[in-house]
């Protein structure tokens, strides 16, 4: 039987997926964004979950690129074709509407690197390195790198990165703007699934909308975010759960969301 290339769990409302692809330090190939991509859109459609951590299998690596073995004697119309990571943000930004977080727990490079900035949030093991290596391969970032990054950390450090192709450790990521949080290797994923499960506490369907105002963030012009983020928060008062978390703080009580 072949090996599950993403390995996907149910942790109380939080569902946690692995990829699993160890021995390759989790290279991503069309068959794992396809098995990823699956296992996210079960995940959106299981109305028992609420939050989504994606990491890599083993200590070294979330993912340590796209696959250079499979990618190495593609032509122009092989990867024109294939377009495999750019379908998936398709997904991502279409149909993922829970938070997702990257629980980066090693190498994050090109297309891992790619990825984790795709999730909505990314946590960091202590051991975790990013970078956008392309260059040193005769290419360039073809999947957000020279975007998404360039928008998270500025053009500085964005251009030492793609130029020179060096590794940036978790503590320089931190503190340029790529992860939310740095936490010790022991228990890393158990942590991150933690603070995943005190966010899922909260009523899912806020959960959506505050993700999606903050990625409005990144889309649009100031005043249209604004206006935006205003309507969504005008949104929230029908529902259920802003009556219930306004009553229970005033009652002085835990909240009980209904996710309605
Ligand atoms: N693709 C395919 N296989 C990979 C891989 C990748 N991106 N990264 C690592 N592997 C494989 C290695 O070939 C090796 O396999 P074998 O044992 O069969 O030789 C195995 O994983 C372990 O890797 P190393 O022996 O190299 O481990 P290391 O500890 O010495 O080095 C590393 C670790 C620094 C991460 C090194 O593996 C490395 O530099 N990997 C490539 C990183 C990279 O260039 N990523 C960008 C890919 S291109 C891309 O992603 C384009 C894009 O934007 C979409």
């Amino acid at each position: 039987m072949s090996e599950q290339l993403v390995l996907s769990e149910k942790r109380g409302k939080v569902g946690l997926l692995t990829l699993n692809r160890p021995k390759a330090l989790n290279a991503l190939n069309n068959e794992i964004m396809q098995a990823l991509s699956d296992a996210l859109l079960a995940f959106e459609q299981d109305e028992g979950i609420h939050v989504i951590v994606l990491t890599g299998s083993g200590d070294k690596a979330f993912a340590a690129g796209a696959d250079i073995k499979a990618m190495q004697s593609w032509s122009y119309m092989d990867v024109y074709k294939s377009d495999y990571i750019g379908g998936f943000w398709e997904t991502m930004k279409t149909s993922i509407r829970k938070p997702v977080i990257a629980a980066v727990n090693g190498f994050a490079l090109g297309g891992g690197c790619e990825l984790a900035m795709m999730c909505d949030m990314i946590i960091a093991s202590e051991s975790a390195k990013f970078g956008q290596p392309e260059i040193k391969l005769g290419t360039i970032p073809g999947l957000g790198g020279t975007q998404r990054l360039t928008r998270a950390i500025g053009k500085a450090k964005a251009m030492d990165l793609v130029l020179t192709g060096r590794f940036m450790d978790a503590a320089e990521a931190e503190s340029s703007g790529l992860v939310a949080r740095v936490l010790p290797v022991e228990n890393f994923v158990d942590e991150v699934v933690k603070i995943a499960e005190g966010m899922a506490a909260f009523s899912s369907p806020v959960l959506m909308m505050a993700k999606q105002c903050v990625n409005a963030a990144l889309e649009t012009t100031l005043e249209q975010g604004l206006q935006y983020e205003r309507r969504v928060f005008h949104a929230t008062f029908a529902l259920e759960d802003q009556k219930e978390g306004m009553a229970a703080f005033v009652e002085k009580r835990a909240p009980n969301f209904k996710n309605m």
